[in-house]
């Protein structure tokens, strides 16, 4: 496939947490890329970000400047979806959500070229229905990167019921390529890592709620002496509180609202408050300047 080829161009929508990661990774395996976000100035500051990603690995020797700096030179945004026309694959990284996915592609199959592969980042939401309104919705599959993408080995491909068998495999086959070990699955709610990974949230949320301990203890345990990189609580952070609340009740609404699965009272008032994590500087813990400590 095409797109396999360095250098041609891979499509990025959506600059947050994960188009930025997705892009760095792409630009890095030596596609042009093109980042595009419906916020004015995102895809732009999301550009300047892996600029100083690239150009800090290059200090700390990790790649060569020259890298770098072609990197920086293949790395674009763009301020409309329009400009993607010639992409050989465009990867969606936008808000977690049915009817915002379902209209970006309606947008995007009357702008790409035949040829090209489209593929969503989503966590959770069925990839049958992200595809259900296209004129073609056997080129649509789900690649699922975590957090950080450039970082985290695992890319699930995903495949809903009318993914062509042919798409899911050049899509596998790129991800492979770019250095990332792959599973193919199909597009159940939560898909595999999701659904094993929601109730060791959705737990540790209650027992929060129901003060076994507070959430930095809890964490300082599961990391300290479970085993975990990251106590809930931190990976939460990381998350983005309102993606982890948005996963939660789509694998909820998906299961015909198994209790299992319900959001935590402690979720919702988090992401009512705007306490979305890193990304917003404070979550269950804030942060800033180096700091990183519990919330009061
Ligand atoms: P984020 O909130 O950091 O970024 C989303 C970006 O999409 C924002 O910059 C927003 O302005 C932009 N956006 C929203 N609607 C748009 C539209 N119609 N067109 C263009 N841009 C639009 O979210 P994050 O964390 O990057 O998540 C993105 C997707 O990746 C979601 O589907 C999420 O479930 C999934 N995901 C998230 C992971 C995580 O750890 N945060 C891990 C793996 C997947």
């Amino acid at each position: 496939m095409g797109s396999e080829s360095s250098g041609s161009l891979v499509g990025v929508i959506g600059a947050g947490t994960m188009g930025a990661g997705i892009a760095q990774l792409a630009v890095q395996a030596g596609h042009t890329v093109a980042v595009y976000d419906a916020v004015d100035g995102a895809a732009a500051r999301a550009v300047k970000s892996i600029g100083k990603r690239l150009d800090s690995l290059a200090a700390k020797g990790r790649i060569d400047a020259e890298e770098a700096q072609a990197g920086k030179d293949r790395l674009r945004a763009i301020e409309a979806p329009a400009k993607l026309k010639d992409a050989v694959l465009v990867i969606e990284a936008v808000v977690e959500d049915l009817g915002v996915k379902q209209k970006l592609f309606a947008e995007l199959e009357g702008i790409v070229g035949v040829d090209c592969l489209l593929a969503t980042n989503t966590s959770s939401l069925s990839i049958s229905a992200i595809a259900g309104g296209l004129r073609e919705p056997e080129r649509l599959v789900g690649m699922h990167f975590f957090n950080p993408a450039p970082l985290m080995p695992l890319v699930e491909i995903i495949d809903g019921l009318a993914t062509a068998p042919a798409i899911s495999a050049a899509v596998a086959a790129l991800a492979q390529a770019w250095g990332k070990t792959t599973v193919h699955c199909r597009s159940t709610p939560g898909f595999i890592v999701n659904r094993v990974a929601r109730p060791f949230y959705a737990e540790a949320l209650r027992a929060y709620e129901e003060q076994a301990a507070d959430f930095a203890t809890i964490d300082a345990v599961l990391r300290e002496s479970g085993g975990f990189k990251m106590g809930p609580f931190e990976l939460m952070d990381m998350i983005g509180l309102d993606v982890n609340l948005a996963v939660s009740t789509s694998v909820w609404e998906a299961t015909g609202y198994d209790p299992r699965y319900t959001p935590a009272w402690t979720q919702k008032e988090h992401v009512a408050a705007k306490r979305l994590g890193r990304k917003s500087g404070r979550g269950f813990y804030e942060y800033g300047e180096g700091v990183e400590k519990a919330a009061p």
